[in-house]
Order: C-alpha cells, then sequence, then structure tokens
C-alpha cells in the first residue's frame, strides 16, 4: 500500500511566514493542470504494483481548483493507479475559499472518494491572522468550518499556530477551546517558525515586527499539550493531535516509512531506497513534463541515512523507536548515545524508546544526538 501526494502550488496572498513552493499568479494554472496530468501517466512505474491507500492534495492552496479540474485529476489517477483499497483523500482547503457553492463542488468528490479536509485556520483571533497575513478573518475560519461539516464531511483537521508575538497565552487556550467546540477530531499545531527569505523574516530583521520569544513558544506548546490531553486527544506525533482512532492515515505513512509518490512542482517521493523531489518552479516543472520529463533530482539512501530517518520520524511518534527493528550492532550504538541524554526526556520499556513531554520540546536535537554515522559501518 502507498500513498499519493499532489502539490497544488498556487496561493491566492502570500501569509508571511510560509516558505512552502507557490505562486500568487494564476496566469499558468491550466497549463500546470495539463502538466500534472502528464505527470500521473509518466508516473505510474513508481509505484508498480502497489495499491494507493492514500491521496493528499497539499500545497499551496488545492482549494483554489474547482470541483471539475480536482476530478479530471483523480480520473486520471484512476485510469493508472489502484485506487480500489483508497482508505483516506484528504482536501487541504483555506477557509477563504469555502464558500456554500465551493462545498458543493467538492461534495461532488465524495463518489470519487473525498472524505476529508484539512482546513487552514491557524489562530481565530483576526489580530493573529493579520499578523500572519492570512486572506481570511476569525469568523469566515469558523464558518467555512461549519459549512464542511454540514456537507457530512466529518473527518476534519485543522492547522493552528501558536508562538506568534500577536498572542498571549490567554488566546491561545481559547483558541483550543474553539477548536474543541467545534468538535473536530484532529488538529495539527505548529511553533511560528521563521523562516530564510519569508517576509516574516524580512520584517523581523528591519525591526518592523516583533520577533517570536522562544519561551512563549514553548509555553504554549505546554499549554498545547496539556488541553489537548484534557479534551482526549492523543498526540500521536509532536505537531498532531487526534481523537482515539483519528490518526491522519497518510501523513502516519509517512512516518512508518511506506512509500509514497509525490506529483507536481516541489513535491517528494520515497520508494525505501531513494527520495526524490521535484524542482520547485512552475514553469520549468511545465516545460520539462511537455517534453515527457519529470524534473526531479535523486538521493539514494545509505543504509545510515534510513537508519538515522526512522530514528527521526518514529521518535516524534507516541509509538515511540523499537530498537529491536534494528542488528544488534545499531541498538548497541544508539543505547550507547543514550548515556548523554537527560533520563527526564525519554523512557524505554521491552527495547521501544519514547520521549517524555520535557523530551518532546526538544525532540530533533534528542534524535540527532542518536544518529548513526556512515562510518560505523565501515
Ligand atoms: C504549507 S501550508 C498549506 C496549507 C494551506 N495552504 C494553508 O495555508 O492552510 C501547511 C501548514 O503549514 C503550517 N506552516 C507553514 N509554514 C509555517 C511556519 N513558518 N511556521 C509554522 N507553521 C507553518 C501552517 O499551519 C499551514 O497551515
Ligand atoms: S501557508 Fe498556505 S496559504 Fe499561506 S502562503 Fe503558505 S501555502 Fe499559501
Amino acid at each position: 500500500m502507498a500513498g499519493v501526494y499532489i502539490h497544488i502550488p498556487f496561493c491566492r496572498q502570500a501569509c508571511h511566514y510560509c516558505n512552502f513552493y507557490f505562486t500568487t499568479s494564476p496566469g499558468n494554472k491550466d497549463k500546470f493542470i495539463s502538466a500534472l496530468l502528464h505527470e500521473i501517466e509518466l508516473s505510474k512505474g513508481y509505484l508498480e504494483g502497489e495499491r494507493i491507500e492514500t491521496i493528499y492534495f497539499g500545497g499551496g492552496t488545492p482549494s483554489l481548483l474547482s470541483g471539475s479540474e480536482l476530478i479530471s485529476i483523480v480520473r486520471r489517477l484512476e485510469d493508472h493507479y489502484d485506487l480500489s483499497d483508497l482508505k483516506e483523500f484528504t482536501l487541504e482547503a483555506n477557509p477563504d475559499d469555502l464558500s456554500a457553492e465551493k462545498v458543493k463542488e467538492f461534495q461532488g468528490l465524495q463518489s470519487l472518494g473525498l472524505n476529508r479536509f484539512s482546513i487552514g485556520v491557524q489562530s481565530f483571533f483576526d489580530e493573529d491572522l493579520k499578523y500572519m497575513n492570512r486572506a481570511h478573518n476569525s469568523e469566515e475560519a469558523i464558518s467555512s468550518i461549519k459549512r464542511v461539516q454540514d456537507a457530512g464531511f466529518k473527518n476534519i483537521t485543522i492547522d493552528l499556530i501558536y508562538g506568534t508575538p500577536t498572542m498571549n497565552d490567554q488566546h491561545w487556550l481559547q483558541n483550543l477551546n474553539t477548536a474543541f467546540a467545534l468538535g473536530i477530531p484532529h488538529i495539527s499545531s505548529y511553533a511560528l517558525t521563521v523562516e530564510p527569505k519569508t517576509n516574516l523574516e524580512r520584517k523581523i530583521r528591519q525591526g518592523e515586527s516583533k520577533p517570536v520569544n522562544e519561551e512563549q513558544a514553548a509555553m504554549q506548546f505546554n499549554i498545547l499539550m496539556e488541553e489537548m490531553k484534557k479534551a482526549g486527544y492523543e498526540q500521536y506525533e509532536i505537531s498532531n493531535f487526534a481523537k482515539p482512532g483519528k490518526y491522519a492515515i497518510h501523513n502516519s505513512n509517512y512516518w512508518s516509512g511506506k512509500k509514497y509518490l509525490g506529483l507536481g512542482p516541489s513535491a517528494h517521493s520515497y520508494n525505501k531506497v531513494a527520495r526524490k523531489w521535484n524542482v520547485a518552479n512552475n514553469m520549468s516543472y511545465i516545460q520539462s513534463i511537455e517534453k515527457d520529463i519529470i524534473p526531479a533530482e535523486e538521493e539514494i539512501l545509505t543504509k545510515a541515512q534510513q537508519i538515522n530517518e526512522r530514528i527521526m520520524t518514529a521518535l516524534r511518534t507516541m509509538w515511540g523507536l523499537n530498537l529491536a527493528e534494528f542488528e544488534a550492532d545499531v541498538m548497541v550504538w544508539i543505547k550507547e548515545d543514550l548515556s548523554v541524554i537527560d533520563p527526564a526526556h525519554y523512557t524505554i520499556t521491552a527495547n521501544t524508546l519514547t520521549l517524555t513531554n520535557k523530551g518532546r520540546l526538544f525532540a530533533d536535537a534528542i534524535a540527532a544526538s542518536l544518529f548513526v554515522t556512515e562510518e560505523q559501518f565501515l
């Protein structure tokens, strides 16, 4: 079983913090869709013999596409891939796109398997949304969720960002309570990250915007973990919370190392041996696909890289890292490295290593200190 990710590289306006690949000029949309349809055909060998378990439209802003454009993409997938076991089909949507007409159009995809929405709320407060340069306001955030729920889509996740200088702890708590009151089964929540080459980075550098306060972000991460627990959500991955059983299948499959195919500019693919990633540029993507060439770079993963990826992703999940899945030497090396880690940051039971709430704050650093090296395999 494998997943398909489709990157839709268009946005209505640029959020100040975002460095995902997108453009705000819709001029090449038709050409992009033709190229994407062709890439689906060109890529069919990548997942040969695999049935597709999940489809994920991400971006960018997939909800900028019309229902009929999305249908043409899914039909092309049906022509070339085995979708008979499709379990989860997610569409990322921005609140400002979810008008009554648009939601009705999206209902037309239910018969093709669409059964999950990921709505980019970020905050239910206008001042945070303005700070982030989001294209929607707090009222639209709430009404869009209700519209999608009323249309019969109960499997919804929303994205929330904490740590913005405009948000105090009280607002953060209110954001979480608003999400709980709306009966949303899954929430992804990220600390605001100042990415290079974004408007946010420039504004902070030029003193136009307050810098992010790391202590405030750490405090709000603690509030997030505590409130989620009280409200009955499981923190099944550092940034992902779900009511029992409502885990995102597509993302969970990334974390457990299953194969996936990424389509569209900047999309990544993984087949257990190598990673590849498409060029992050619409024109280059379109021109190359028109010549029947998928514009991708590829990296064959060494044994050490494969193990390190497994350490990195597994430690972020509540299921943790089962050291017994590695050969004996690797298990010994990881156990040796554990001796330098603060024992308050992890637990180890029957060879399974998991992080405590304290440790989750330092997940990436802890993973990095357990990494194996190429030299160890010489
Ligand atoms: C790339 S966006 C695509 C989804 C959709 N376009 C939207 O804006 O909601 C996926 C999510 O990543 C998160 N994100 C992107 N950049 C971030 C940053 N610099 N800091 C924190 N979260 C970020 C946001 O929560 C966003 O909803
Ligand atoms: S956060 Fe979403 S809407 Fe905003 S620029 Fe990034 S991809 Fe586009």
